[in-house]
């Protein structure tokens, strides 16, 4: 796979990127969705009915995330956003800060990462619509930093709900030479879309994931594998 100097690369992943570094994925055998109903911890409708409930399972996620590290896959893709500054946008579907952090400690500037689907570290006032960093437990409902209302919820995006900053996504994907999926099922839509989209446009297409996705065949190449080992393999033939 040969790419120009100047080759822009969207990089989309999902929960199987940080699978490795023991945060559970969603559709894989014991995951997520096999402990926890969506409907029960993952809606609005589901937030409104039983609060409590909601925000326990996201203290659980954030509790189990924050003891966790960035693997050598997102330590390999904060070498490409080093090395292609600029020239990477990486999209995210995770709400992790695995991807943050690994561009951190690489010292990329401007590490270009969309959290399509939000982030653990938030908090959204549905009061006055800011978003604040916040660690801690929101099952008291404590108050907005910014308006003081009880109205925090966390900043993930749920089911029914739309993605965050699909235009700078969709601009990315159609101005892309090379998009790459990395970890995810692509069981849900528009992030499973992409793809498609980014071929239409005339992108190089590559798949790096365990097993086949229910997207593998949209791809003109797919490896299987895990991402520690397949991520760092394909940055070092980019980089060399
Ligand atoms: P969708 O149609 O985009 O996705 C539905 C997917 O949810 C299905 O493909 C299935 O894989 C999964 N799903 C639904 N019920 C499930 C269950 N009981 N067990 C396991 N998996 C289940 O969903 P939608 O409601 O149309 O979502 C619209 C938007 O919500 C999407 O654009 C997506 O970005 C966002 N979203 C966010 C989350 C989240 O937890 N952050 C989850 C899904 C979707
Ligand atoms: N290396 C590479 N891929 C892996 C690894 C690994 N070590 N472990 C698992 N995978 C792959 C699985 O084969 C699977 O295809 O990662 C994918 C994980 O898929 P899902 O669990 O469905 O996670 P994801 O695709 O991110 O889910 C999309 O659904 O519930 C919503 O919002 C949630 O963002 C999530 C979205």
């Amino acid at each position: 796979m040969r790419l120009k100097a100047d080759a822009n690369i969207v990089i989309l992943t999902g929960a199987g990127v940080s699978a490795e570094s023991g945060i559970d994925t969603f559709r894989d055998s014991g995951g997520l969705w096999e402990q926890h109903r969506v409907e029960d911890v993952a809606t609005p409708e589901a937030f409104a009915r039983d609060p409590e409930l909601v925000l326990r399972f996201y203290d659980m996620r954030r509790a189990a995330i924050q003891t966790c590290e960035p693997n050598a896959a997102h330590h390999a893709l904060a070498r490409l956003q080093r090395a292609w500054a600029g020239q990477v946008t990486l999209v995210t579907q995770n709400v992790d800060d695995l991807h943050d952090r690994a561009a951190a400690t690489a010292g990329v500037e401007d590490a270009r990462v969309i959290h399509m689907h939000g982030e653990h570290l938030n908090a959204w006032c549905t009061a006055c619509d800011t978003r604040s960093r916040w660690r801690a437990t929101l099952i008291e409902r404590p108050a907005c930093p910014a308006c003081g209302e009880a109205a925090l919820r966390p900043d993930i995006v749920w089911f029914g709900e739309i993605p965050y900053r699909m235009d700078e996504i969709i601009a990315a994907v159609e101005s892309a030479d090379l998009f790459v999926s990395i970890g995810t099922s692509g069981a849900v839509y528009p992030a499973a879309g992409l793809v498609r989209m980014a071929g239409e446009a005339g992108a190089q297409t590559l798949e790096l994931n365990l097993e086949p996705s229910q997207g593998s065949h949209w791809f003109d190449e797919a490896r299987h594998g895990p991402a520690t080992r397949l991520v760092a393999q394909w940055v070092e033939q980019l980089l060399g």
